[in-house]
């Protein structure tokens, strides 16, 4: 079922004609001959869309009484009177100078007790009261001056919550942490129950005597930290909200959207994104890496999911290098070109780039930019022209969306939850576990969605769910129902183990799963991760393939579930190590350790089939990724060569290449330079 979109998106739609294209543009940087210039490349580069404002404070308000907006309007003069569109921010990420010294209370302080200073960015607590107060008065003077300019086409509030700085361990978090547990529990009896305070003299009598997390001698509380986690990004999105709730007074009629940072822990972007009325993310895929686009297209779906399939924006990527990891390679040749279109065949409806042009001084300026140090003459600006010629070249493409009948099962707390300390094994964590069960379903040709388990799951034929370790019994009862309904779950160990409060479902692991599954656990064996023999476990299936396990190994009783596969070395030789269960109309399998890649592909393939989920092209070359976006008529295909060699395509039906070297034909085959990328469109029946 795909969800509506809200009402302020078709006319951004409209308005933009079709995909959004541009960057960062931040013109205080620059004297103002240099913006003119900007907006003529701009227009020669396809731009119709830039972030306007971002870390704008301090020019816009220079002091806590005086305004100069002049700059900022001529910025925006300039935009509309060349048919750009603006995505004016808030301006409230990194708080002027003169606000952090009138109150240094708005400082963040980390768990050790220092105090964050100014001179980075994103120094505010965001649980501080007088922080908010400045931001509300600020956006209130930046919505009020620009409601009607018509330049203005949506909101970006604030920048990247939770970047650098995604909670504060200071006195007033402390009491605002104190009155969200208070709305929770009620009173400190349930609270002392639900953190099991028994353990280590930790009783609470009053609300008074809780603090956040703080350094501790040793393991703080685990559901002290869980709740710290969901307490702390509560106030990220009660900032946003904050400031939401000023722009929909003023501009009703505006798109509102933050720009989520990729696979980032402390936001929650599966509960933020209802606030939205368009999700954005920045990505910024490591180009060292040759599976990055892995690591991407998980992003994006993540993205795309948290608004239930709607089309998002890339806000921000690299043209070529960042500035931020040791060693930063720039992107190869085609690589941007091949990485926004693979957004795009995720679902994005924007690709945008930080920043348009690259920063002489300041800590970013070897960040690369569209438009580089070096001048518009070379291959960087040559690249972001052909990119924003090409994104225009496929009519009807922007709003059309993408249908999987797979998903891969994230629960946001639970990665909070998994990743705790004091666990039987350190090497058990979110990013790494989903990236193993998505990298087989990618090889296969399945895209995926990545859902909540408590979400509608009626479109989906099969479930991925990597180390659900906090399950909710009414979130099992919800997995059981779609499985007895004929629905194919594939679980990974250390699943099902505690409930919302951390605390052990008692009665063998797995807990109120493990009658879905046909097994339960009794204990753990977690292996080593320094590559010696302890790090490694034979399973021998039954149907004569031999593979090994790593992280993880334990010991399962079969309830009910047929032995797929069994563990070969160490003590728990001959125990089940991967299973499968016939429950209702449906299959669940479980898996006791993390298979090695090949064993991880034939599983999937047997769930695949099992389930009947086929690739929306079948038969195309292992490293190409094939994606259908679909909609008002319109069936486009858009296949990604992510191999370093050209690859051919053959198609079922002759299809019209958009983009791509065979552009205006009608083809059987597609040919694919190394990292290249093609659109095509279906033609009649
Ligand atoms: C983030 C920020 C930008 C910039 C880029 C650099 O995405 O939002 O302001 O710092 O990183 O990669």
């Amino acid at each position: 079922m795909l969800s509506p979109e809200p009402s302020t998106i078709a006319p951004l739609r409209r308005r933009l004609g079709g995909i959004a294209f541009g960057g960062d543009y931040n013109p205080e940087q620059w004297p103002e001959e240099v913006w003119a210039q900007d907006v003529h490349l701009m227009k020669e580069a396809g731009v119709n869309l830039v972030t306007v404002g971002v870390f704008s404070w301090a020019n816009v308000q220079p002091r806590p009484d005086v305004f100069r907006f002049e700059w900022f309007d001529r910025v925006l003069d300039l935009l509309a009177a060349n048919g750009i569109s603006a995505d004016v921010a808030t301006m409230t990420a990194s708080p002027p100078p003169w606000l952090a010294r009138a109150h240094p209370e708005i400082l963040p302080v980390r768990a050790d007790g220092v105090v964050l200073s100014p001179g980075g960015r994103q120094h505010f607590n965001p649980s501080s009261p007088i922080y908010r107060e400045h931001a509300a008065a600020l956006v209130t003077a930046v919505a009020n001056r620009y409601a009607d300019h018509p330049a203005l086409a949506m909101w970006h509030i604030g920048n990247e919550y939770g970047c650098h700085v995604a909670a504060s361990y200071d006195d007033t978090s402390a009491a605002a942490f104190r009155e969200w547990l208070r709305a929770r529990y009620g009173d400190t009896d349930a609270l002392n129950d639900a953190w099991c305070t028994a353990f280590w003299s930790q009783r609470y009598e009053t609300f008074e005597e809780i603090l956040p997390p703080r350094a501790a001698p040793t393991h703080p509380n685990p559901a002290q930290q869980l709740d710290f986690a969901r307490f702390s990004d509560h106030a990220m999105l009660e900032c946003y909200q904050a400031e939401l709730a000023v722009l929909r007074q003023i501009t009703p009629d505006i798109p509102v959207t933050t720009n989520f940072l990729y696979l980032h822990k402390p936001v929650n972007v599966q509960k933020w994104g209802p606030h939205l009325d368009l999700a954005a993310v920045d990505c910024y895929p490591d180009p060292a890496d040759p599976r990055a686009h892995l690591t991407a297209g998980l992003t994006y779906d993540i993205m795309r999911s948290a608004r239930g399939g709607q089309p998002w924006f890339l806000m921000e990527q690299a043209p070529a290098a960042v500035n931020w990891r040791t060693i930063n390679r720039p992107k190869a040749a085609g690589q941007m070109r091949l990485w926004s279109w693979q957004a795009v065949a995720h679902g994005a409806d924007g690709v945008l780039c930080f920043q348009w042009r690259q920063s002489r001084g300041g800590a970013e300026k070897f960040h690369s930019g569209m438009v580089p140090h070096f001048g518009e003459q070379g291959r960087t600006f040559a690249d972001v022209r052909q990119l924003g010629a090409e994104l225009a070249q496929v009519p009807g493409l922007a709003g059309t969306r993408i249908q999987h009948r797979a998903a891969l099962v994230l629960d946001w707390e639970n990665w909070w939850a998994l990743e705790l300390d004091s666990h039987p094994s350190a090497a058990v964590e979110q990013l790494g576990s989903l990236l193993h069960h998505y990298a087989p379903l990618t090889d296969a040709g399945i895209g995926v969605d990545v859902v909540h388990p408590d979400a509608d799951l009626s479109q989906y034929r099969l479930l991925v769910v990597p180390n659900l370790y906090l399950l909710r019994p009414e979130t099992a009862a919800h997995l059981d129902a779609w499985v007895r309904a004929g629905g194919h779950l594939v679980v990974s160990f250390f699943s099902g183990i505690v409930d919302d409060c951390d605390r052990v479902h008692l009665g063998g692991y797995l807990g109120p799963l493990a009658e879905t599954l046909g097994v339960v656990v009794e204990e753990f064996a977690p292996l080593e991760t320094d590559g010696s023999d302890a790090s490694r476990v034979d399973i021998a299936f039954l149907d004569g393939h031999q593979g090994t396990g790593s992280i993880w190994s334990e010991q399962v009783h079969l309830r009910g579930a047929t032995e797929v596969a069994r563990f070969a070395s160490g003590e728990l030789a001959g125990r089940p190590a991967v299973t499968r269960h016939t429950r209702g109309a449906g299959t669940a399998w479980y898996l006791a350790t993390r298979p090695d890649e090949v064993t991880m592909r034939r599983l999937i393939d047997s769930a695949l089939a099992g389930a009947q989920v086929e690739p929306v092209l079948p038969g195309v070359p292992e490293g190409v990724q094939a994606t259908v976006r679909e909609g008002g008529g319109e069936r486009l295909l858009i296949l990604l060569n992510h191999n370093a060699e050209p690859r051919t395509v053959a198609l079922p039906v002759p299809m019209r290449v958009e983009v791509g070297s065979q552009r205006g034909a009608v083809a059987e085959a597609v040919s694919l330079a190394p990292l290249d990328v093609a659109v095509l469109r279906q033609i009649g029946e």
